[in-house]
């Protein structure tokens, strides 16, 4: 697949999981990609991966949840006059808890990178994307789904996401012809997301009948940028093996 070759795809969370394996298949297919996470050591061994296979990346590191961070990412792509083509919001984190033990400052956190990043990425590459009539694919989680209400702890998180989808469809709305954006709901992915990788506990949840690799998630996601995908935007996709139908 050579679909995406000068195009450049900027992917948070690239230092790890999803995020990894999304900068990995767009690699390639022949974009440049922007591999932007807060681990710098993780991150240049990613770009350097990709490029030792031929391929296209830097690491640019960004706190996505500080908005002076992700300012200072735009000026220093800017520099180097990279303006992107596509953007993935993939950072998030992960936190649980019953809401009688909820600390806010866990809950603040999950919003900030949960929403607030996507939303501080989104308005400072906007202008570009629409220059460029570029797309978004957003990360979200069928914990953001407003058919999925399962698990007892699952408030920061769920609530989060379910306001990634909110903004995501009103970008969708509002830039729309120029940028397509559109959302992915992964099930459970088998990534460093959860601490307990022990996944039988899972079992008889997902009706296909396994845990997702990040790659099954990559390629939706990519798909979702290319030009097979150029009269979506606005959607919600599940990805989840049937997991938000039970
Ligand atoms: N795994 C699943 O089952 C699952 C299911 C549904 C949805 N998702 C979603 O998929 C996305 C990726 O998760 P994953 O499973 O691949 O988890 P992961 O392996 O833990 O990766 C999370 C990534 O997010 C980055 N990140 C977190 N906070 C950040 C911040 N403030 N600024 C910049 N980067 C930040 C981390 O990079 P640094 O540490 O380098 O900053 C890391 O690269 C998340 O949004 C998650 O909610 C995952």
């Amino acid at each position: 697949m050579s679909g995406f070759s000068g195009k450049n795809v900027l992917v948070t969370g690239a230092t790890s999981g999803i995020g990894r394996e999304t900068a990995v298949c767009f690699a390639e297919a022949g974009a440049k990609v922007i591999i932007v996470g807060r681990n710098r050591e993780r991150g240049e061994k990613i770009a350097e991966r990709i490029r030792s296979n031929g391929g296209n990346a830097v690491f640019e590191s960004c706190d996505i949840s500080i908005p002076e961070d992700v300012v200072r990412l735009k000026n220093s792509l800017e520099n180097e006059s990279i303006k992107i083509d596509v953007l993935v919001n993939n950072a998030g984190i992960f936190i649980t808890q019953s809401l009688e033990d909820i600390d806010y400052s866990d809950w603040t956190a999950s919003f900030r990178a949960n929403v607030d990043g996507a939303m501080l990425m989104t308005k400072e590459f906007i202008i570009d994307l629409k220059e460029r009539k570029g797309c978004i694919i957003n990360n979200a989680s069928v914990s953001g789904l407003d058919i999925f209400t399962s698990g007892t702890k699952n408030y920061m998180y769920g609530a989060s996401k379910s306001a990634l989808i909110k903004f995501s469809k009103l970008c969708a709305l509002n830039y729309a012809p120029d940028v397509r954006v559109n959302v992915v709901c992964p099930g459970i992915v088998d990534t460093e997301i959860f601490e307990n990788r022990d996944f039988s506990r899972f079992d008889g949840v997902i009706p296909m009948g396994y845990i997702s690799k990040p790659e099954q998630i990559a390629k939706v996601i990519r798909f979702l940028a290319s030009e097979d995908a150029n009269y979506i935007t606005g959607a919600v996709i599940p990805v989840d093996g049937g997991m938000s139908l039970k």
